[in-house]
């Protein structure tokens, strides 16, 4: 650990903090984290700490959820240019008219999503829970928001609801490409190809399996397997180095998040020393948006 690491460490001792941090986190930022995880995994953690303070290290839904579920303490983004740009490719005035299109239709909002477009919705899923909160409905027709390829991807196994979907996808998970798993996987033939469902139908198709980050990790540290070719952001590699030794990894090119990679440990110190940047969400959007992501957590992983 370095000095700015250790320092962070006193700081949030003197805090009474926790820090949550995701999968794609930087390395530096991984390992003083107290939790690692994906966004069901992180939102649970939320819901039960009893530290007073929570230091979110990911991107700016994952704070804001993280604050719903725990509207009396104090929760802290440490760089609000962390931003998710699929949770910003749908807003409550397009919602309300998709709504008014689909009268009765429930709407599974993605995690990925801004507060008050939770605000708007029936309940919550991430990816590792996509396929069963949608299953869990007793409704014919549901409205997915915002994610096209994990909505395509739930349908793949929910056929006999209609799935209403809405054009939002990942910039990084788009990025990933076909040809590029088919070079990896012709180079090495016996590795098994694990992509995020956030990924393109082609690219899902190719692949052995679909997951959450985490998803993706307990399957690669439990499986007989010994190679693997990593279909998600390549920053969850330096988990899975840790926590799957002796496993070979084969990285996907242009697989990185800028905005998962924006928070810095100087900005994590910060953060702590400043308390700075507080989530803060007026209290009806609080309450209202509590209901979907409960929903959700109830439903389990
Ligand atoms: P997970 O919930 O699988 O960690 O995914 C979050 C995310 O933003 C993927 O791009
Ligand atoms: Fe958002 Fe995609 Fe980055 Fe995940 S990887 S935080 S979905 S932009």
């Amino acid at each position: 650990m370095n000095a700015l690491q250790k320092r962070i460490i006193e700081l949030k001792t003197e805090r009474k903090a926790i820090i949550l941090g995701h999968n794609y986190q930087r390395k530096e930022v991984q390992e003083i984290s107290d939790f690692l995880g994906d966004s069901y995994g992180l939102s649970v953690q939320a819901s039960k700490t009893d530290a007073r303070t929570i230091v979110f290290c990911g991107v700016d839904f994952m704070a804001e959820s993280a604050k719903i579920l725990n509207s009396e303490k104090m929760v802290l983004h440490p760089n609000l240019k962390a931003k998710c740009p699929m949770a910003a490719m749908v807003d409550v005035k397009a919602l309300k008219d998709l709504k008014a299109e689909h009268p009765g239709a429930p709407v599974v909002s993605y995690v990925n999503t801004s507060a008050d477009v939770k605000a708007e919705s029936d309940i919550c899923c991430t990816s590792a829970n996509a396929v069963k909160i949608v299953q869990s409905l007793p409704d014919k027709k549901v409205i997915f928001v915002p994610d096209t390829n994990l909505g395509l991807y739930v349908q793949r196994f929910v056929k006999e609801k209609e799935i209403v979907l809405w054009p939002g996808y990942c910039p990084t998970h788009v990025n990933i490409r076909k040809t590029d798993l088919q070079k990896l996987k012709k180079l090495h033939p016996a590795a098994e190809i694990l992509v995020h469902p956030e990924c393109t139908p082609d690219v899902i198709d190719l692949a052995d399996f679909a997951f959450s980050t985490e998803g993706i990790i307990k399957h690669i540290v439990s499986s007989p397997k010994m190679e693997f070719i990593i279909g998600t952001e390549s920053n969850m590699l330096h988990r899975l180095r840790k926590e799957a030794r002796g496993k070979t990894l084969y990285e996907v090119p242009n697989a990185t998040c800028p905005n998962m990679r924006e928070i810095s440990l100087e900005d994590v110190r910060d953060s702590l020393q400043k308390l700075q940047f507080k989530i803060e969400l007026p209290a009806d959007i609080l309450r209202k948006a509590r209901v979907p992501l409960e929903r959700m957590l109830e439903a389990g992983r």
